[in-house]
């Protein structure tokens, strides 16, 4: 559609004539020209009939032959368009009706011996033959599928398109597979901007929530701490459990944006709160060293 109209769209650096567009002369040579071009058709009209007055004065009889020639083609069907068509219905010319006539006669009723048309014949043993070769595909050599054969064939297409989707759904992601990827703070930083800045700052200074841009966590800050930490909230101390809200994808989205604050010293700065992690595992850290600290307990 929209190439469609892109296509009727005026083609930049070629003026198309409009009335008023372009100038005044343009626009008489153009009503000129369509004058002109009337005239003209009008003049040669009026010379061919002119010739044929002339013809028929001069020539009366051969214009009379031409007319009869014409009238008997036409009662004969002989015109071009009338001999294709009587070749393809295979029509006889009335005047060999004769040679058709069937030798017997009823009350005056004769039957005439009308050959069955080409075109019915073609067609009628092209089904035969298609039938034919249709029941040695589907049913001798199985060669097709019938329907139960293909009713399954889509159902296990079906069943692995599904099986493709749930494995890249987003959706599916939880804080045990989810995954550090900073392609996905861009769209985490739309959804930390929608709902998180009120508490946490614009760019994660802190506010009435921790500082989200240090080194120090309350609740542990790899990945999976913070994807946890959004999703299940810590009610009792104003954290928000965000899982009825945001979408599994989202939340991976917004938590990947998190931890690429880190270190960013937004100004007004929240006071550190937690424990200083100083070797995060996305930095290279083995799991143990950057485990939460003992005594911050994560909110399930
Ligand atoms: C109503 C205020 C509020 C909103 C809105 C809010 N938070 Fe929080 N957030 C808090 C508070 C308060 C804490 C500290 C909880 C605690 O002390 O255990 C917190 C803690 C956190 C932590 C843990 C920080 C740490 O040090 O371990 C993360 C991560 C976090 N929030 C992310 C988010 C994200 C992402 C959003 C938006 C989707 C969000 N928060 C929205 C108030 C909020």
């Amino acid at each position: 559609m929209s190439l469609f109209l892109m296509a009727a769209e005026p083609v930049e650096g070629v003026t198309q004539w409009k009335f008023g567009a372009v100038d005044l002369y343009s626009d008489i040579l153009i009503v000129a020209l369509i004058v002109v071009m009337i005239t003209l058709l009008f003049s040669a009209l009026v010379v061919h009939k002119a010739m044929k007055s002339i013809l028929r004065v001069t020539m009366p009889e051969l214009v009379r032959e031409e007319e009869a020639q014409k009238r008997l083609a036409k009662a004969h069907g002989k015109g071009k368009w009338g001999r294709i068509w009587n070749n393809l219905l295979e029509l006889r010319p009335i005047d060999e009706e004769k040679d058709m006539v069937i030798d017997h006669e009823y009350d005056g009723i004769q039957e005439l011996n009308n050959p069955i048309p080409t075109w019915f014949n073609v067609l009628f043993y092209s089904t035969v033959v298609f039938g034919f070769a249709y029941l040695l595909v589907y049913h001798v050599f199985g060669w097709g599928l019938n329907q139960d054969q293909e009713y399954a064939q889509e159902l296990a297409v079906a069943e692995k398109a599904k099986q493709e989707y749930l494995a890249q759904a987003a959706n599916l992601i939880d804080e045990g597979s989810v995954q550090f990827d900073p392609a996905m703070a861009p769209a985490g930083k739309a959804i930390f901007t929608a709902n998180c800045v009120a508490c946490h700052g614009a760019a994660g200074e802190g506010g009435i929530g921790p500082n989200l841009a240090d080194r120090f966590w309350i609740h542990g800050g790899e990945i999976k701490d913070v994807f946890k930490t959004v999703k299940y909230g810590v009610p009792e101390k104003g954290m928000v459990p965000w899982e009825q809200t945001l979408t599994p994808g989202q939340i991976a989205e917004v938590s990947s944006y998190i931890l690429t604050l880190r270190d960013t010293n937004p100004a007004n700065a929240k006071a550190p709160e937690g424990v200083e992690v100083k070797a995060y595992e996305s930095e290279g850290a083995s799991a143990d060293v950057a485990e939460t600290p003992a005594d911050s307990t994560v909110n399930k």
